[in-house]
């Protein structure tokens, strides 16, 4: 995205507050633009599944995918509907298991549903003759930037194990339930070595396939550069390869059949930051700890992955000769855990970073936080969820609220 200038975070700093979530809106239809080679873009909205930024995905003609009742309720409310102009639904809920009620919702609205256990295949079965159904593959192995986001292979909960696809086929006829097509997503940070390994996997599990379908899916997981220098997936290529396995599944079943894809940090991490203000600076022996007033509970993904986020520092208001000097920092946030740290090398080992010098007052910009930045927010310790804005070109406007204390605790209001 193009970072704010320092005048119009300031200006957003003093009418919201912070921490406070910032998004593009033309960097995220950027990144839309960048996919339109695939027949259909799916946008997972685990990452960023705010009304406002859904209602912008549907704009740029983006559909969605739902994990649960919530993330149906969030895409229904942005416009999205159960079914859909072409072949292909607007909505997909994707999912290793049904709680009660989505089965409930799912059942009476008509969701297509990507199936990732034999045990929703009979629930679903029961329930619904008829219904539209994919079924996720795992194809034995998978890839993710962190263990927590590898979504394939035995140690995996996630999808229908490869050599139980038969099994799945013959319940999907049993039930007479449709079947759409077969999907893949085997975790998030896909490189190129594992992704010839998907597509070549893909066309082999259609050629076993004794019923015809309509669509394949790609999954999610392409990756965006986090930090200066880190590769950038080119979509071009990622497309290549997925339409030559494509074509070969043509010609396995003698007609046209969707591709479709259904990346999440692709495009949002990059469209969205988090600002968020220096409280306190402090030494610790060697390490000087800049804390500021965001913590895991706002951006959890340092303290859940190790995940790095360039960190930028905006000037307070506060008048001081301009240093250009770097110091080694520890970013560090308000919670009563010491894992509470945005600059980790791993998960629990705390790292100094080479940042401009920041004082109290000053402003901190977490980048890269627009993929599972509010969306894995929580009210740990009781603190609020921050607000979000979305800027498009001069205007901006706030798209959620900060939470109040009422809000927090309105539920044990019993
Ligand atoms: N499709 C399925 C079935 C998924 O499970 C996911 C992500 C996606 C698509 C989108 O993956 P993406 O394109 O965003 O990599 N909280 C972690 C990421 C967890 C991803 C879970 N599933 C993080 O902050 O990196």
């Amino acid at each position: 995205m193009t970072i704010p200038s320092d005048e119009t975070l300031s200006a957003l700093v003093t009418e919201y507050g912070t921490p406070l979530w910032i998004y593009d809106a033309a960097a995220i239809r950027g990144r839309i633009a960048q996919l339109s080679a695939f027949d259909i873009v799916r946008f997972a909205q685990k990452a960023c599944s705010n009304i406002h930024i859904l209602r912008e995905m549907r704009k740029a003609g983006v559909f969605v995918d739902a994990v649960s009742l919530g993330e149906i309720e969030r895409a229904m409310r942005a416009g999205f509907t159960a079914g859909g102009a072409s072949n292909a639904a607007e909505i997909v809920f994707t999912a290793d298991v049904f709680d009660r009620p989505t089965l409930e919702r799912v059942v009476a609205d008509g969701i297509e549903v990507n199936i990732g256990s034999i045990d929703m295949l009979h629930q679903l079965g029961e329930r619904s003759p008829g219904h539209r159904v994919w079924l996720r593959i795992n194809p034995g192995f998978g890839h993710g930037h962190s263990n927590k986001t590898n979504t394939g292979g035995e140690n995996s909960k996630h999808g229908i194990w490869f050599e139980q696809l038969q099994e799945a086929v013959a319940l999907t006829q049993k039930y007479s339930l449709k079947l759409v097509g077969l999907h893949m997503h085997i975790g998030s940070g896909v490189d190129y070595g594992h992704l010839q390994r998907v597509c070549g996997a893909m066309v082999g599990f259609c050629r076993e396939l004794n019923v015809d379908i309509e669509a394949i899916s790609a999954g999610g997981g392409l990756s965006v550069p986090y930090r200066e220098g880190e590769e950038e997936i080119d979509p071009s290529h990622y497309y290549s390869l997925w339409d030559a396995a494509r074509r070969q599944i043509e010609a396995r079943f003698g007609h046209p059949i969707r591709l479709e894809i259904e990346p999440g940090r692709f495009l949002t991490a990059d469209s969205g930051v988090l600002l968020a203000e220096v409280r306190a600076v402090k030494m610790m022996g060697r390490n000087r700890f800049v804390l500021v007033d965001a913590g895991f509970n706002d951006l959890a993904r340092p303290a859940m992955y190790g995940s790095y986020h360039n960190i930028s520092v905006v000037p307070g208001k506060a008048a001081r000769s301009a240093v250009s000097e770097l110091l080694p920092t520890v970013v560090a946030g308000p919670l009563c855990e010491s894992g509470d740290v945005f600059t980790q090398a791993e998960t629990g080992i705390v790292q100094q970073r080479d940042l401009p010098e920041a004082h109290v007052g000053d402003y901190l910009v977490f980048h890269g936080a627009g993929a599972y930045g509010a969306t894995m927010s929580s009210n740990y310790n009781s603190r609020l969820y921050a607000p979000e804005v979305l800027i498009d070109g001069a205007k901006h406007r706030l798209i959620r609220k900060r939470q109040s204390l009422n809000d927090l605790l309105v539920l044990e209001d019993v």
